[in-house]
Parts: structure tokens; sequence; C-alpha cells
């Protein structure tokens, strides 16, 4: 049988190098949920180490929630969702040695943003009728002030939309199961990019939707496939990112808008864009819902300008579907909170909302222009005002084995991998989340790191007989 022996390399204690290893092989997938770990005395024999080296590191690993000792049976890899142990999105949030993590696409770190959320916080606070709104029930798709609030910001930033037509939400994810929720009942097809937002892919598994996989080349999603698809088996939906496909960074063509829109009518089925991976205007294409209004809802987030944390979006719902959405926001939660609402409208209503993202786009492209000095001379692709790099590796390079190397060195990246739908096979690529390091510095190490395993890749990391 072949028991999992890591290889220990870098620098300090050997417990702490066994640690790294083993929380490696875990993000890399290598090391799966219900997977036992080597018998303590077995792996100790077998890297040269004490018995106590090989305690420490388990001990360890487990205070970080990943791994569980069963008494009498031995150490255990963690579910991911494990009921103590943290969800695999928030290794970031432990408190976890120097690792730098560009797995997630979160916006830039800047103080203005805890400074902005306290100025509005501030100014409620002397807003009695406000503080009342936010204690009383409302209606479920939002108070009228704060819709024609994010209608007039979207307006600003190069989304036309009135304030009837949106419902306040609890941000991008929110949108899609509700978008999710409202349109397709267990069974229903929903068609997606073969390569999609992992939110959607859990979305559609939790609520009993099938997914239909369409390949995406680089003028976007694949309509003529579409077409051929239609042809043999309708569906209900489709779920799309026209313009900065997460995660390869692709734009759909005019072109294909346009031939998507026509299939759309022609086969009935409804386009839920999602608009939450913010790009300037300029980098955006003729949105889906302005060329066929009748049947496209639109998701936006606050997530990737102000932050993710207070959970704030809205959708642009075609008319004839208000009833359904507002149905399952009050079966979900009566309604998004008109607190966290309010908060968000005087953000945006002072100006620091459009000075932050200002600020947010000459930092992207500070950190766009230090991934092409230090990656150029790779084929990665990318998008200006855009938070990740799609990298495919090259040729003989496997995005596993680049993870685990990677996270030896405390960089955590995303494989292909982790967005495929369905059974769909993952191309040999990775995304790179430059938005996410703390700051210049820490991203120029990690993207070092990132170039010196391309050109150095460690030996393969499986021992098998
Ligand atoms: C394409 C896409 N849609 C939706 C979401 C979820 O957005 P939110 O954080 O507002 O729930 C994300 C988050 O990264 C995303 O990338």
């Amino acid at each position: 049988m072949t028991i999992w022996i890591p290889r220990l390399s870098g620098e300090g204690p050997r417990y702490r190098q066994l640690m790294t290893a083993i929380e490696a092989a875990i993000a890399s997938g290598e090391l799966r949920p219900g997977d036992r770990l080597p018998p303590q005395r077995r792996l100790a024999d077998a890297l040269g180490v004490t018995l106590g080296t090989v305690t420490r590191a388990y001990g360890e690993v487990e205070g970080h929630g990943l791994v569980e000792a069963r008494v009498g049976s031995g150490t255990y890899v963690r579910d991911k969702q494990g009921k103590d142990g943290l969800s695999a999105p928030f290794r970031h949030v432990a408190e976890h040695h120097d690792m730098i993590d560009l797995s997630l696409s979160l916006p830039p770190p800047h103080g203005e943003r805890q400074a902005g959320l306290g100025r509005a916080m501030a100014a409620m606070q002397q807003d009695p009728q406000a503080l009342g709104h936010a204690i009383d029930y409302q209606p479920e798709g939002g108070l009228e002030s704060h819709r024609h609030c994010f209608a007039r910001w979207m307006q600003k930033l190069g989304m036309p939309v009135s304030g009837e037509e949106l419902i306040i939400n609890q941000g991008g994810m929110n949108g899609i199961f509700l978008a999710l929720a409202a349109l397709l009942g267990p069974g229903e097809r929903l068609a997606a990019e073969a390569l999609s937002y992992p939110g959607l892919i859990s979305a559609a598994q939790q609520l009993g939707v099938r997914t239909v996989a369409l390949p995406v080349d680089d003028e976007g999603l694949d309509v003529e496939a579409l077409a051929r698809r239609c042809e043999r088996q309708p569906f209900r939906a489709l779920y799309v990112m026209p313009d900065h496909h997460n995660p390869t960074t692709v734009k759909l063509s005019e072109a294909r808008r346009e031939a998507l829109v026509a299939l759309a009518r022609r086969h009935d089925f409804w386009l839920i864009e999602d608009g939450v991976q913010y790009l300037p205007p300029a980098q955006r294409g003729t949105p889906l819902y302005r060329l066929a209004p009748e049947r496209t809802l639109l998701l936006f987030s606050i997530s990737k300008i102000l932050g993710g944390g207070l959970r704030s979006g809205v959708m642009r719902v075609p008319p004839a579907l208000h009833g359904r959405i507002t149905t399952a926001i009050r079966t979900q939660s009566w309604m998004p909170p008109p607190l966290i609402a309010d908060l968000v409208c005087r953000w945006i209503d002072s100006g620091d909302a459009d000075r932050l993202l200002q600020w947010q786009q000459q930092e992207l492209e500070r950190r766009h222009a230090l991934a092409r000095e230090l990656l150029g001379e790779f084929d990665f692709s990318a998008r200006p005002g855009g938070f990740y790099l799609w990298l495919p590796l090259p040729v003989g390079r496997r995005a596993s084995a680049l993870l685990e190397q990677l996270a030896r060195r405390q960089v955590w990246i995303t494989p292909a991998e982790a967005f495929c739908v369905g059974s769909e096979p993952a191309p040999q690529a990775v995304r790179i989340c430059i938005s996410a390091a703390r700051d210049s510095a820490s991203l120029e190490l990690a993207l070092s790191r990132l170039r010196e395993a391309l050109h150095h890749p460690d030996p393969a990391p499986w021992q098998t007989l």
C-alpha cells in the first residue's frame, strides 16, 4: 500500500516544514477530505525525524482545523466544511505564518475602506428616520430611496438602470441563488461556460439544477456550440460573465452578444448576466440586459469595489420576473437588511465610494505593471482594472504540482479545476489574484516565487510502487 510521504524543504524547524507540507498537500488536493495521514511512527522513520517532530506537526495542523485526530484510529483530513474547521476560501483568515494568498478575488486593501464605512456609520447614527427604517421590516426588494441610490451610482459607472428595475440583495452570490431559485426547478437545465464561477456551480448543485457546460474561446462563450446544444437539449437559463469571465478574463465579442440574444429569443431561455467582477466602462461591451431587457437579469455587487463583508448588491430584473425574485427573497430572509443598504448608500452618496474606486483602479494598474515585469515571458491574460491573471501553464507542467510547490513557498493560487462545471476536464492553468496581496512588496515576492517555480519545477511529488 502507498503511504503519503512528503518532501521536506525550506528553512526552520523540521516540525514546521512537515506542517507546511501537510497543509500544502491538503490545499492542492493531494490529500483529500477523509484521507488518513501516515501513522506517526512510520512517517518519522520514513523522514528520518523524531516521533516528537511528527506529533508536534500533526498537532499544529490540527490546531488550524485541517485534520482531526481520532482516538485509536489515526489522524484524518477534515471535510473542508468541517464543523469547526474553516472552509477552504478562508484559509487566509486563519493566523497563518507568512503566507501570501492570491487565491481569492478580493479588492486591494486600503485603510479608506474602514474609514469610509466608519463615516457612513457615524452619519447614520445621527439620522433617526434611517434608524427607524433599519429596525422595521421593509419591502423585499429594498427601500425605494436605496434602489434609486444604486441606480444613480450604476448610471455613473456606465450601467444605465432605473431604480424601478433594481432589487436590492445580499451580494453577487445571493443574486445567483435568487436567480436560480426563481428561474429553475430541480432537474431543469442551466447552461454555463465550461469554466465558471464556483459559487454558481455549488448553487446549481444545491438546488438540484443540472448544468450544461459550453465551450469558451478567445471571443468568449461559443455561441455556435450553444446553438447546437439548444437544438438537442432545451434549457431554461444561461449564466454568463460577458465582460470579465472568471477565471479566464475573456470578454464576449459584440457579434456574439448579438447572436446570443437572438438565440435566447428563438429558444426562449433566460439570461443571467454576471457583472460582479467589475471592470471600467471602456473595458466592457454592450450589456446583455440592454440588448434583451425582457429576458436578462444583471447581477451587480459592491464586493469588488467597497468590500465583500457588507454583503450588499443589486440585481436588475425584467418586470415579468419581479414577483418571482421577491418571493425568493421573502422565503430566504424576508428582505436584505435595510441597515446595510443605508450604510452603502451613504458611502456612495458621500463621493467616498467613487474616490476609493479611482484609487483602486490606479493601484490595479501598478499591480498589472508589476505582473508584466515579473511574468512577461509567460503567456498569461489579464484585463486592465481586473483583479486576476489567467495563466495557462507551459507545456509539460501540471497545475496541481505547481500549486503544491508554491504552497511550500507560502503562496496560494487557484487551479482551473476549481472552476470546472460538471465533469468537464480541467485545463492545466491557474488563476492568480494580484488584487489580493496586502501590498506591492508582498505581490512582488509572491510573483517572484511563482516565476521561480515556473522555471524550476520540483520533482514529481508522487511516490508509489
Ligand atoms: C463572477 C462572480 N459572481 C459572483 C460573485 C460573488 O459576489 P459577492 O461577493 O458579492 O457575493 C463573485 C465573487 O468573487 C464572482 O467572481
